[in-house]
């Protein structure tokens, strides 16, 4: 067995050991399938916390945008697409295998780069007046000084996006917040309390 298949095998098992109402990373297969139905779940903190941000620039009502994920993962990319489509978005992913990909960033009215990067959307990437959630988090030597930076350059992108996360600051404190108010979500519905 490879290590690759071991880790893999590892994390099904520790995953599946966890209570899908106990789960307040909205990692368990459960809380997967009910979130791509539609059906109430503990959703994943990081995808949950940027949606909290896009509506806090663009208002509630996000149907009809035009939304492109940067990124498939299964804890970011995917369930940040599912919650875009919830909210009515038209929603393209895209990966390491994506041709014409700063063609398809252009035309989102929402970009959510979920990569791991260090700042490798810049201006050129984006369209006038988009919303840009920066979700990546990389750490890097600049100046002899180590330094944190997100997926997006955010100096350039923000001369063209006219809400932009910046990093550190912007997701990573959302994500905090959403995994607190899931921890009182499963409470609250464990005890049956409004
Ligand atoms: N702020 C927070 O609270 C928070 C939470 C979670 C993660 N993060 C950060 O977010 C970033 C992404 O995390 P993750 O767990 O989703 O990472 P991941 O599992 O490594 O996934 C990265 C994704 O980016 C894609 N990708 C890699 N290189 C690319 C390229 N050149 N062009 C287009 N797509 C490319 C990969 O495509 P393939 O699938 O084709 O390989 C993959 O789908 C990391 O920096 C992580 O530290 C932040």
């Amino acid at each position: 067995m490879s290590v690759a298949t071991a880790i893999s095998d590892r994390r099904k098992t520790v995953l599946n050991a966890i209570d899908p109402d106990k789960d307040v990373d909205g990692f368990h297969p459960v809380n997967v399938g009910r979130l791509s139905i539609g059906e109430e779940s503990l959703l994943p903190c990081t995808p949950h916390g940027s949606v909290h941000l896009i509506k806090h620039a663009l208002g509630d009502n996000l149907s009809g945008k035009n939304a492109v994920v940067i990124g498939r993962s299964n804890i970011v990319g995917k369930p940040m697409a599912a919650l875009l489509l919830a909210e009515s978005c038209t929603v393209t992913i895209v990966h390491s295998r994506t041709q014409n990909i700063e063609e398809i960033c252009r035309q989102a009215d929402i970009v959510v780069a979920a990569v791991g990067r260090p700042e490798m959307v810049n201006a050129d990437w984006i369209k006038e007046g988009a919303c840009v959630i920066d979700v990546g988090i990389n750490r890097i030597e600049r100046d002899g000084k180590n330094k944190l930076v997100g997926d997006v350059d955010f100096a350039s992108a923000s001369e063209k996006a006219a809400h932009i996360t910046p990093v550190p600051g912007g997701v990573g404190p959302m994500t905090i917040a959403m995994l607190l108010l899931n921890t009182l979500t499963a409470f609250k519905r464990l005890e049956n309390l409004n």
